[in-house]
């Protein structure tokens, strides 16, 4: 049967809407309206024949590419469908003038894993996926006052973006949306930055130089939070991760982050 990849559409949704839950990520099915606005102009979709057999959503920040979703139906599965998808959004990428590219999955999911690897990724770091009601920042130990958070300028966000390697762009970008807001935090220097979805809800990226500094994150995000719980990505930080797990933080699953050249 001809494998062809295009674009996708809003009518796609009832497929993204079948095929999001297998990324087994535990988050919500993104709504109509949010797969029409965010997610339809970063993502592909795979056919075989005239049958949707897959999707992979992709975003372009300056020289680095971010594969966000990969998923392919069941019944298509270890026929090449993952590969192409893969194979075109790197093409993509590379048009677009990346020079990297980058993903994350769970280090049990051999399948991915092996495809990524296969085309040149490698591991970079673990990180934990951690749940929490905002009620646990008061059972977590307070900031010191020698740190405040606050909304970093254009320059801070490069530097930001330049100090924790996160994909150029991402900060400058981020908060054109009224419910995603960029927050840093500083003492002597800058010492963290956290990208929150208010909506969604969660931080991602979240990098501190330290407890004392994640938990002044922590409490400059609060405020800006419209719902009771709460989802941060910890990346290669156990001290930070253990800190929330003992005040009561869940983690419903840990994964690790890929990089490879393009
Ligand atoms: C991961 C996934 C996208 C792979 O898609 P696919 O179309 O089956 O993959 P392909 O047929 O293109 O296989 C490409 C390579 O992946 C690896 N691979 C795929 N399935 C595999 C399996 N079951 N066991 C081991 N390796 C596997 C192999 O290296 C394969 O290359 P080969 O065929 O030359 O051996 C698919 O299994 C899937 O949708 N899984 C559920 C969702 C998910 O986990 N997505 C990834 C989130 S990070």
């Amino acid at each position: 049967m001809t494998l062809r990849i295009r674009p996708a559409r809003p009518e796609d949704y009832p497929c993204f809407a079948r095929w999001f839950p297998m990324l087994e990520s535990g988050d919500r099915v993104p709504s109509r309206e949010e797969w029409t606005r965010a997610f339809v102009p970063e993502t592909s979709i795979a056919l075989l024949g005239e049958e949707p057999a897959g999707y992979c959503r992709a975003q372009v920040f300056g020289t680095d590419g971010y594969v966000r979703h990969l998923v392919v139906e069941p019944s298509a599965r270890r026929g090449g469908v993952g590969r192409a998808l893969l194979d075109r959004v790197q093409a993509s990428m590379r048009a677009a003038g990346c020079e990297r590219w980058r993903i994350n999955v769970k280090p049990d999911n051999t399948a991915a894993v092996r495809l990524y690897t296969s085309l040149g990724m490698t591991v970079q770091h673990e990180c934990a996926s951690v749940r929490f009601e905002w009620v646990l920042l008061d059972a977590l130990p307070s900031p010191s006052e020698a740190l405040s958070s606050f909304e970093p300028d254009g320059e801070q966000r490069r530097a930001l973006e330049s100090t924790y390697s996160l994909p150029m762009g991402q900060l400058s970008t981020a908060d054109e949306r009224d419910d995603v807001h960029v927050r840093a935090v500083r003492g002597q220097e800058l010492e963290g930055v956290a990208l929150f979805y208010a909506d969604f809800p969660g931080a991602f990226p979240f990098r501190a130089d330290s407890v004392d500094a994640a938990m002044s994150l922590l409490h400059g995000i609060r405020p800006l939070a419209t719902q009771p719980s709460m989802g941060l990505v910890v990346e290669n930080d156990m001290a930070l991760e253990n800190v929330m797990v003992d005040a009561g933080a869940r983690v419903p699953f840990r994964f690790v982050h890929m990089r490879g050249r393009l």
